[in-house]
């Protein structure tokens, strides 16, 4: 069963073409790596999938069904999917625990009792239950996007959007949120990710596709398209990846 699947998207900005014919397909319980340079296309895409972009042509199923479609229930689709971005966006005047607990509480109405408890498990479980009562202000980076993260698998979503959630990261905190991710996926949560951290994309990806003027340029495992890119482009693109010291 595939959890999503993209059909030939395409997507403007005036009359800048930024997603080009593309297609994606996702199987549950499997990570797809998005690569590619800034500007690329890669949270457009991300944002298309969690309906916060329109799209200008193709379509886009989440476990079959067509979230593209006009009519749909963008609400309740986007509560089946889990979104995490580069820049910490925790609520600041809430304390952690009340972060991670407002949308089981009020958009899927989860007793208050049985929120705190699974977020309360949640915390203990990466490591952040003494800071259950802090604010966000109190935690270094790092905290707060582990913190943002467990915020999104709160919801037990379907599907995990998460889009360079390590890019404003000091280097040494880079790898706390990262393991999260990589537990997760060693659970069997499907996501999507874009990132710039090729380590972590080779440790995680089912498949990684390389994106390049909004078009998937090269797809496959990373073992191909990172170790043994066939492309290009991709060659290109990993050389200066590797010139800048993180490959
Ligand atoms: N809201 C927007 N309005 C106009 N152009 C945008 C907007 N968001 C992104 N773009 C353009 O879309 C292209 C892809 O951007 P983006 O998806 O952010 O790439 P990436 O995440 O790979 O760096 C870029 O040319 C960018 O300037
Ligand atoms: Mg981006």
């Amino acid at each position: 069963m595939n959890v999503l699947e993209v059909k030939n998207l395409r997507k403007c900005f005036d009359d800048n073409l930024v997603l080009d014919d593309l297609s994606l397909t996702v199987p549950d319980h499997t990570a797809t790596v998005l690569i590619g340079a800034s500007g690329s296309g890669k949270s457009t895409l991300l944002r298309c999938i969690n309906l916060l972009d329109s799209i200008d042509d193709g379509s886009i199923y989440l476990d079959g069904r067509e979230i593209s479609d006009p009519g749909i229930d963008v609400d309740e689709v986007r509560r089946s999917l889990g979104m995490v971005f580069q820049s910490f966006n925790l609520f600041p005047h809430m304390s952690v625990l009340d972060n991670i607990t407002l949308s089981p509480i009020r958009v899927h109405k989860i007793s208050k009792a049985q929120a705190r408890d699974e977020a309360m498990s949640l915390l203990r479980r990466f490591d952040l239950a003494d800071k259950a009562d802090q604010f966000p202000d109190r935690l270094s980076g790092g905290q707060q996007q582990r913190v943002a993260i467990i915020r999104s698998i709160a919801v037990k979503p379907r599907l995990l959007l998460l889009d360079e959630i390590t890019s404003s990261l000091d280097p040494v905190l880079v790898n706390e949120v990262l393991s999260i991710v990589r537990d997760l996926k060693t659970e069997g949560m499907a996501m999507v990710l874009a990132t710039h951290e090729m380590g972590f994309a080779t440790q995680v990806a089912d498949e990684v596709c390389f994106l390049k003027n909004g078009k998937i340029v090269e797809r496959g495992p990373a073992s191909q398209v990172i170790s043994a890119p066939q492309h290009v482009d991709t060659q290109d693109f990993l050389q200066r990846v590797h010139e800048a010291g993180r490959l």
